[in-house]
């Protein structure tokens, strides 16, 4: 049997995960929304591009529909609110939280062994939501999250040294909010660090652009990103499909780890079958645990947030 991806949201961010699972072969796909046809037409439309791009998966698209999430080896949920121009992620807290808590009440019901990758902002809080509706182990609750941010100090490394993206490799841990933590340290371009290719002055260029990667999208687009955050959730979906053990940032409960204690936080994990399965402590310097602590308590802010919205 082939395995199966579900996305719930078929937005801009829902539709292009499909696309992108489709092409690589990797699952089936359900797509599901709560707008009456998007998701259907989106899928028959992909369904569609199938015989030109050579690909076998099933698609479908439901409006509501959850029995067909049935057994998803995975669901991927990018339901909810995006930012518009200045807008934070936090402003999308109240309306996400109850989207979020409804959605994984009912992935639930119908893929109790799934393991979910979170999507929707603000992403920490939002998994907080997920481990709490669902009561799933933490480690099928994982956020997508430092991929991207990862992905976008990358990009912005080969682009000031006009160099293959192939040869940079970057993390970004914390929360995905404005005080996420891009570790140059841990940066590095054929194996050397950037600090070796770079002054500091554009290294903390380069940390700037990445903090404010999702407002500089939003502005020109206006409307979230969708390309490089589907693309973060697809390498998530298939590093735990094919139990690769692939080491990324993701952002998963941290309970004692970092020494931080009921928190979600981008930090790097194994990915394999099981979902994370294994947090990797990295040594960080007191500078950058400083960094991490203020991440994590804008992360708890909002969790405490949530609490007064729930009342
Ligand atoms: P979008 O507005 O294009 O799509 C959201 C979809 O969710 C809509 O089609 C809407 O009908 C659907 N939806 C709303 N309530 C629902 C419910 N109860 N059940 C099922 N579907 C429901 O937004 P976009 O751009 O796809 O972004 C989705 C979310 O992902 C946003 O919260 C955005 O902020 C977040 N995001 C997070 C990123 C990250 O790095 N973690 C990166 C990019 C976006
Ligand atoms: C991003 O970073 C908005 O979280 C979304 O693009």
């Amino acid at each position: 049997m082939k395995e199966k991806i579900t996305v719930i949201g078929a937005g801009h961010v829902g539709a292009t995960t499909a696309r992108r699972i489709a092409e690589k072969g990797l699952a089936d796909v359900v797509l599901i929304d709560i707008i009456e046809g998007i998701p259907a037409g989106k899928c028959l439309d992909l369904n569609e591009s199938a015989p030109i791009e050579g690909f076998n998966c099933k698609i479908s698209g439901f409006s509501g529909n959850y029995s067909e999430a049935k057994d998803s080896d995975i669901v991927i949920i990018t339901a909810g609110q995006a930012r518009k121009p200045g807008m934070s992620r936090d402003d999308l807290l109240a309306n996400n939280m109850k989207i979020m808590r409804t959605v994984c009440k009912k992935v639930a019901a119908v893929a109790p062994d799934s393991i979910l990758i979170i999507v929707s902002n603000p992403l920490d809080a939002m998994c907080h939501v997920a481990l709490e509706t669902t009561c799933f182990p933490k480690n099928r609750v994982i956020g997508m999250a430092g991929i991207l941010d990862s992905a976008r100090f990358r990009a912005f490394i080969a682009m000031e040294l006009n160099v293959s993206v192939e040869n940079t490799y970057a993390f970004v841990l914390g929360g995905h909010g404005d005080n996420m933590v891009p570790f140059p340290r841990y940066s590095t371009v054929a194996g050397i660090p950037i600090s070796e290719w770079l002054s500091d002055e554009k290294i903390n260029a380069i940390v700037e652009r990445t903090k404010g990667g999702g407002a500089e999208i939003v502005d020109l687009l206006k409307v979230s990103a969708y390309y490089a955050p589907s693309s973060a959730a697809v390498e998530m979906a298939e590093a735990i499909l094919k139990d690769k053990k692939l080491i990324l940032p993701c952002t998963t409960y941290l309970d004692g780890e970092y020494g931080f204690h009921d928190v979600f936080l981008g930090v790097p994990v194994k990915l394999g079958i099981s979902g994370v399965e294994e947090i990797i402590e990295i040594k960080l310097t007191e500078d950058e645990q400083i960094d991490l602590k203020k991440s994590a308590t804008s992360v708890l802010k909002l969790v405490e947030d949530m609490q007064r919205l729930k009342k």
